[in-house]
């Protein structure tokens, strides 16, 4: 039976499907986390800086290398696989045994060209098979069309609306709740 009982780490080789790559933060991605700054849906959801500078955004990073040193989860770049630039984020975030909660974001212009599809096939993929999880799951607002195209394109099931699910530091929102299991995968 499939169950997660030791963290996660990061693939290696690591995983690509020749478009994208999925690699450890490097403080060299720092203008990736600059740009997704500035993008007022990605501060909302997430620990990136509102405010960006330096040292926050260096803080950012070194926060993503803790979640695979200190086992709650994985936090990897999603890079171009030609030229290793960072365009955005895929994270695990561990929860109960043998399930993680995903999340992702791509900053602004590398969106629309299938790269968060890919991104997240990879990895929830990988997740379910490979790293021997039970259940990935994911929680997105019913006005996030495309989070919910990436979702069911890669085979993710939706399982309910939760009200009032989301907590951002100005609202709360619905959540549609999804999730990935082994099975689904055949
Ligand atoms: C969600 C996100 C990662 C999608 O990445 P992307 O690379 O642009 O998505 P893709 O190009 O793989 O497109 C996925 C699907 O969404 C559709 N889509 C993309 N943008 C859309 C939009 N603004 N409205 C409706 N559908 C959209 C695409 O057409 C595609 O569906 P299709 O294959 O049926 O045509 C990206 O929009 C993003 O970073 N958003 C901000 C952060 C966020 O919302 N994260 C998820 C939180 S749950």
């Amino acid at each position: 039976m499939p169950d997660q009982t030791v963290p996660l780490s990061y693939a290696d080789p690591p995983l690509t499907d020749g478009t994208v790559v999925l690699r450890r933060w490097a403080e060299s991605d720092i203008g990736c986390v600059e740009e997704a700054s500035r993008e007022g849906r990605i501060p909302e959801g997430t620990t990136v800086p509102e405010n960006f500078t330096v040292a926050e955004g260096l803080a950012w990073i070194e926060r993503q290398w803790a979640r695979a040193d200190n086992g709650t989860g994985l936090s990897q770049a999603v890079a171009d696989a030609g030229s290793n630039e960072a365009l955005g984020a895929v994270v695990l975030m561990s929860r109960q045994s043998g399930t993680a909660e995903i999340g992702y974001w791509l900053i602004e212009r590398a969106r629309g060209r299938g790269l968060g599809s890919r991104a997240v096939a990879l990895v929830a993929r990988w997740a379910v098979s490979d790293a021997r999880l039970a259940r990935v799951e994911a929680f997105v607002e019913p006005v996030n069309i495309a989070s919910q195209r990436v979702l069911e394109k890669v085979g993710f099931r939706r399982e309910g609306h939760l009200r009032s699910y989301l907590v951002f530091n100005a609202r709360r929102a619905d959540a549609f709740i999804y999730s990935l299991l082994p099975s689904d995968l055949t």
